[in-house]
């Protein structure tokens, strides 16, 4: 399993100050040198984080992939029909959240989905959706013609005992087996840390995590190269 990390809070870190440090371009060079084979950003409609100029600048420097984190909607769509990201990963996005609260629902909206997918192939962007566990929003997804799903994993990262715990994992399983039955490429993020990774990192049918919060969190004690590392390890092992 590939670990892609998410360097939004390198850029919440940097806007606390509204100057320059610390650079989210910089981030992302010191996780690809501890094993990252991608970068996420997320592109919020009130650029709370990430701006316009780092999603530029990520694209013209990094040497893995850019994985585009945004919300359909015309304007951001614009931005990375130009930009061109390897990959974006649509999200649900509402202004007062502190961060993304869940899947997509791709069954009330796959005619929207399915006409932005349209267009990012036409760009030559492949398109990931965020989705819960769930059968028939995997079954939606395959539909508007996604070549991947990421599997929100923030029910189970949230779970408050061991049974809920399992079975939240057991609906990622199945969400990840179906994914694969179907052909999609799959992902599976939000709320993963070096707790919780284990598990799923032994779910062969996921491809990629994408890991945020909890990696940035852990730098400011290790620094990022090996935060970055640890969690690595953590994948590798299971
Ligand atoms: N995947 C998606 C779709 C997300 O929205 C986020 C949060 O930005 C993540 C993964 C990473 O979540 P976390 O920061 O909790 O690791």
């Amino acid at each position: 399993m590939k670990l892609a990390i998410n360097i939004d809070h390198i850029a919440t870190l940097r806007n606390a100050r509204g100057g320059r440090l610390p650079d989210p371009v910089d981030a992302a060079l010191a996780c690809e040198r501890a094993g990252a084979v991608g970068i996420v950003c997320h592109l919020r409609e009130d650029r709370r984080h990430i701006r316009d100029t780092d999603v530029e600048r990520l694209r013209a420097t990094i040497k893995t992939k850019l994985d585009l984190e945004m919300a359909a909607t015309e304007e951001i769509i614009g931005i990375a029909c130009r930009v061109k990201p390897d990959l974006v990963t649509l999200v649900p996005e509402h202004r007062m959240e502190l961060t993304t609260e869940g899947g997509l629902d791709v069954v009330a909206e796959r005619a929207r989905l399915t006409t932005a997918v349209k267009k990012f192939h036409d760009h030559g962007i492949a398109v990931s959706l965020f989705i819960d566990p769930v059968p028939a929003q995997i079954h939606a997804a395959r539909e508007t013609g996604a070549e991947m799903m990421e599997i929100h994993t923030g029910e189970y990262a949230d779970a408050t005992s061991a049974g809920e715990r399992a079975h939240q994992l057991q609906l990622i399983e199945d969400a990840a087996r179906l994914g694969k039955t179907l052909g999609l490429g799959v992902n599976a993020g939000h709320g993963l840390d070096y707790h919780n990774i284990a598990a799923v990192a032994r779910i062969p049918e996921i491809d990629e995590v994408s890991i945020g919060y909890a990696v940035i969190v852990r730098a400011v004690s290790v620094g990022l190269e090996s935060a970055v590392r640890q969690m690595h390890g953590l994948i590798q092992s299971a």
